[in-house]
């Protein structure tokens, strides 16, 4: 795995034992910041928090912290606030995209529908800036919500750009920097800055984790092309069926005849794949290089991610971060 650019990388289990112990606090934390009298928010936040995502955010601003100094009370703090705030973003998401299914379970909107989800995942988000705010740093205020806004933002432009086979490379990429490169970018700017280090290393640890975010979104999107459904944990083939035309398809499309152009254009408008089959679609796009291009673009982001992280001096820390780039490429979920 990308031995000959880095030297050493990491696999994703060493990544993130290098802060199991702090993670283990923020589970704990979150477990505790999220329990309601109101069931339905318990019920909501416990059902997510068993059903095992990733925490990559958590590990990126920890990893962050680790970096420039030693792991803080606040930095496990934020790192439960960046989850929680992510979790808020997957309750509406799947009320947004009539979603059935997440992290291999039903979603939650299908379980408590979209009326209660929507609510909850509100408490939720206030619940994180709550926490937030105890560390009275407006700083941290400000980075916090215009990250949210930018998620919220990014949301809505997707809507608007729904069924259009005709979105720009850019206009999808302003996408994927809203939704998922801007909330990386701030998960590791936020370490940084709790540990104290300077502006400067801030915005360097910000931008490599934007690349890292653009990349992961990159390969999510081209996942839901190739992956295997159970490894997923969330049906393939979602994207098109929702009218997302992501950039597999953008590169498809560039080199795609006028038929080809119909057979996508009937599915976004179908939102089924009855008049064309999904396997139909998978050679398309390998016909047209599409899957290759876009895995192309993810390599790139990555590239510049592990550029970034490698003018900070070696270290455990510094070679997880370093290898992080290579595992969001070749993840299988
Ligand atoms: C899902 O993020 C939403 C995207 C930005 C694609 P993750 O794939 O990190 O979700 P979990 O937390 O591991 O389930
Ligand atoms: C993920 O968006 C949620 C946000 C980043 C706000 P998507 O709709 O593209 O991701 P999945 O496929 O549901 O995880
Ligand atoms: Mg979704
Ligand atoms: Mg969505």
């Amino acid at each position: 795995m990308g031995a000959s650019k880095t030297g050493y990388t990491l696999g994703a289990r060493e990544v993130f034992e290098l802060v199991q112990p702090e993670l283990e606090q923020v589970e704990a934390q979150i477990a505790r910041e999220t329990a309601s009298e109101v069931t339905a928010i318990t019920g909501i936040s416990r059902y997510l928090q068993a059903s095992g995502g990733k925490r990559l955010r958590p590990t990126l601003l920890l990893l962050s912290a680790k970096l420039c100094g030693p792991v803080t009370r606040e930095a496990i703090e934020l790192a439960a606030v960046v989850e929680m705030i992510h979790t808020a973003t997957l309750v509406h998401d799947d009320v947004i995209d009539v979603a059935e299914t997440r992290r291999g379970r039903p979603s939650t909107n299908v379980i408590w529908g979209n009326h209660t989800c929507v609510l909850a995942g509100d408490w939720i988000y206030m619940q994180a800036f709550r926490i937030a705010l105890r560390q009275r740093d407006f700083r941290i205020l400000d980075i916090l919500i215009n990250l949210t806004q930018q998620m919220v933002e990014g949301e809505l432009l997707q809507l608007e750009r729904l069924r259009k086979i005709d979105i720009s490379e850019a206009e999808y990429f302003d996408l994927v920097d809203r939704k998922t490169a801007s909330l990386f970018s701030a998960c590791a700017q936020l370490g940084a800055l709790v540990s104290g280090a300077t502006e400067m290393v801030q915005a360097q640890l910000a931008r490599y984790a934007w690349n890292l975010g653009m990349a992961f979104q990159l390969v999510d999107d081209i996942l839901d092309f190739i992956a295997d459904q159970e490894v997923l944990g969330k049906p393939v083939g979602s994207d098109l069926r929702e009218g997302k035309v992501t950039l597999p398809l953008i590169c498809a499309l560039r080199t795609a005849s006028e038929d080809e152009r119909a057979l996508i254009a009937s599915i976004v408008s179908d939102g089924e794949y009855t008049r064309v089959a999904w396997a139909d679609v998978l050679e398309l796009l390998h016909r047209r290089g599409g899957i290759e291009q876009a895995f192309e673009q993810a390599r790139q982001f990555a590239d510049q991610a592990r550029a970034i992280i490698q003018t900070f001096p070696d270290s455990a820390i510094q070679r997880a971060l370093a290898s992080l780039p290579d595992l969001v490429v070749e993840r299988d979920r």
